[in-house]
């Protein structure tokens, strides 16, 4: 006879096949019933627009695989694009790839607005070999004239065909940074999430609210926690002046990987 042996308990033992005799089924199968469900949401999760309670929703709809979601309508446009694109989303970007788009978005940038400032942040600024995406941070030194710069540029990047689709694109707001708080910008998409999270802590108990649009003195009564956008920012304009405000040691960009 031969003997299957799953999660310590042997199909054999006398404990397992009164229990099959007695209820009809056996709990630690329904056990492994519940993690293919899980296994299942948390795929549908990892395609791109996809949340939690979505993946749940295409789960009780009867979807197993992700070709059962490729044949459902009710899908936005986001989450079509995410399943056509899953394996290259997915796939990490090798640093010389974003290395090389960062010099054609530099150039194309300087086409459209010359002296713009066109930096790859996130994990390729912290020196890493691959790159789960590319964030980009954008400015101006002038002050001004980056106000319209971002749609001219998708524009331009789409005609080229470097842009092809759309996951997200917001036309309501400004995203690029104006020159005197694009500093806190740069700190906050060089990450890493670790690191911002002890600089906005120590922000805190200084008595600021930091984040990538910059520091807030927080209002009394709240216990500190809370600023108010519009209030009076601290004007810095290097990262070490903002390591410095902080009383935090400064790190070199490939030095934030905490
Ligand atoms: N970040 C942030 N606020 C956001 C989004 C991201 O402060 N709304 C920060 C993250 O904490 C991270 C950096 O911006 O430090 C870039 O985010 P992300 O691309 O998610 O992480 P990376 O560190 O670049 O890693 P990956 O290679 O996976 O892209
Ligand atoms: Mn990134």
């Amino acid at each position: 006879m031969s003997l299957v042996v799953w999660s310590g308990l042997r199909y054999s033992d006398p404990r397992v096949i009164q229990e099959i005799i007695t209820t009809g089924k056996l709990s630690k199968l329904e056990h492994f019933e519940i993690d293919e469900k899980v296994q299942t949401i948390s795929l549908f999760g990892e395609v791109w627009g996809v949340g939690p309670a979505t993946a749940l929703k295409l789960y009780d709809k009867g979807h197993r695989t992700l070709d059962d979601l490729r044949n459902d309508d009710s899908l936005t446009n986001a989450q079509k694009l995410g399943l056509k694109y899953f394996d290259d989303i997915r796939q990490r970007v090798p640093r010389h790839e974003v290395q090389e788009m960062e010099q054609i978005l530099q150039k194309v940038g300087e086409d459209v607005l010359p002296g713009v400032i066109i930096i790859c942040g996130g994990s390729y600024r912290r020196g890493k070999a691959t790159c789960g995406d590319i964030d980009i941070i954008i400015t101006h030194p002038d002050g001004t004239s980056h106000k319209g710069f971002l749609p001219k540029f998708v524009k331009c990047l789409k005609d080229m065909n470097f842009l092809r689709e759309d996951l997200i694109f917001s036309t309501h707001s400004e995203e690029v940074y104006p020159r005197d708080i694009y500093t806190f910008g740069l700190v906050a998409w060089t990450g890493n999430d670790v690191l911002n999270r002890r600089l906005r802590l120590q922000a805190e108990s200084r008595g600021f609210r930091l984040d990538d649009t910059g520091f807030f003195p927080a209002i009394q009564g709240s216990g500190g926690k809370r600023g108010t956008k519009g209030t009076a920012n601290m004007k810095l304009y290097t990262e070490r002046e903002v390591f410095d405000f902080l009383g935090f040691p400064w790190l070199e960009p490939h030095e934030r990987n905490l």
